[in-house]
């Protein structure tokens, strides 16, 4: 099996240099959880200078830069009030999924380039307002989603373009948690008003990132689509009770169960279900099944951004039915968070491409968005995208 696996050995990496000799002047909108991630990885970089920050709540942006030790930060309530003031190069919109949408539009029409958080906002109609603005402004647009940096999640794709599987025509993703709605900070994944769409949002558009990164991103046509909370609005659902906050059972007001069925161009099938909180022992792996060959993807702890074990191929060679382990890549492991930044940043500094762009994105947005409406008409719906 040494030639089968030899075909995926190269993971080519982009070691392009790069002219960092600009200093780029940074500002961060919405200073909470996430956004201590994005402080810590520009702190490391010498081409960054954070100068401004944002976020509607009166006094959290000042107290956010005193705790990470970033001094002369002038900090605002109003984002566009900051880019009246300060000259930006870049922001990074770490705001909760209701206020991405209005933040890229705000940051783009001031002609600043853009890193938003995923997932990259809630409706599809909201997505093709922030691209016409990015359209518009002739700025950098890239969508946070770290796990495409991993070397792991780099093989699927390789595995999956070197062709070995033949005409794909099925892809099984998504997963699961048994105990997982996320309120490490508070509300505001499972608040409608802040979070608006919950597992899909939260975790689930990796999992379609991830096979449809692979397939070379199909333009959804059709979802079936289902959406429940019996999880999230139960006062005994354990997750409330261990953490004594019952209380969050009447604010919960977002999705903790999606499954659908997905028609994409091409002819492939997408089988997809989400779980924040489900009475199972496993989420399910990924499958990837083409005339040639079936992939399993384990799947992992649901989701930390890379694979969950070795993959499987399961071909016939020779007539015979043969399964071959593809080994997780024994590369040095990248820090994703730090590569989301940095290739977003060089982006602009060479005038490049956006590193995952709104392009592709746009067909993530739409499927959960197709989800939700689909769950609420009961029926399949065609996937209509306004133009741009
Ligand atoms: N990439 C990742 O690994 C990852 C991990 C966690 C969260 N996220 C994403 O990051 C986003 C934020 O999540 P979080 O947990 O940090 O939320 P959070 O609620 O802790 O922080 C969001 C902050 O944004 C502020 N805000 C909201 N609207 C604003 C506006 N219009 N202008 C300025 N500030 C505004 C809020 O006041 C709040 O302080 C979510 O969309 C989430 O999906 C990504």
């Amino acid at each position: 099996m040494a030639n089968v696996l030899d075909a995926f050995k190269d993971l080519k990496q982009d070691n392009a240099k790069v002219d960092r000799s600009k200093k780029f002047r940074i500002g961060i909108v919405g200073t909470g959880w996430i956004a201590a991630a994005h402080i810590q990885k520009y702190k490391m970089m010498d081409d960054v200078e954070i100068v401004a920050g944002c976020d509607i709540i009166e006094g959290k942006a000042e107290k956010f830069f005193k705790t990470w030790e970033v001094e002369g930060v002038n900090c605002y309530t109003s984002d566009i009030e900051m880019y009246k003031k300060e000259n930006l190069d870049a922001v990074s919109i770490c705001t909760y999924n209701a206020t991405h949408a209005e933040c890229a539009v705000n940051a783009l029409n001031a002609g600043v380039n853009v890193l938003l958080e995923k997932p990259m906002c809630v409706t599809t109609e909201e997505a093709v307002e922030i691209m016409k603005a990015e359209k518009k402004s002739g700025k950098i647009l890239s969508i946070g989603f770290q796990p495409r940096f991993d070397n792991d999640m780099k093989l699927v794709k390789q595995v999956v373009q070197s062709g070995v599987l033949g005409k794909i025509y099925y892809i099984q993703t998504g997963g699961g948690r048994r105990e997982g709605i996320p309120f490490p900070y508070g509300t505001t994944f499972i608040d409608p008003k802040t979070g608006v769409i919950g597992a899909m949002g939260d975790i689930g558009c990796y999992s379609l990132d991830m096979v449809l990164n692979a397939v070379g991103y199909p333009k959804p046509l059709t979802v079936t689509g289902y959406t429940s909370a019996f999880s999230g609005t139960n006062p005994n659902y354990s997750g409330y009770v261990k953490s004594g906050h019952p209380e969050y059972a009447k604010i919960f007001g977002v999705d903790d169960f999606a499954a659908a069925f997905v028609r994409l161009e091409g002819d492939i099938i997408l089988d997809f279900r989400i779980a924040w909180a489900e009475h199972i022992d496993s989420p399910c792996d990924t499958i990837i099944l083409g005339s040639e060959g079936g992939l399993r993807i384990p799947a992992t702890e649901c989701w930390n951004g890379t694979i969950g074990g070795d993959m499987t191929l399961y071909h016939t060679v020779a007539g015979q039915l043969v399964e071959t382990t593809i080994p997780r890549t024994q590369n040095k492991p990248v820090d994703c968070f730090y590569e989301k930044i940095r290739s977003f940043l060089d982006a602009i500094h060479t005038n490049g491409k956006a590193p995952i762009p709104s392009t592709e994105i746009l067909y993530n947005q739409a499927i959960i968005d197709h989800i939700v409406k689909s769950s609420k008409e009961g029926r399949e719906l065609k996937v209509e995208i306004p133009e741009i």
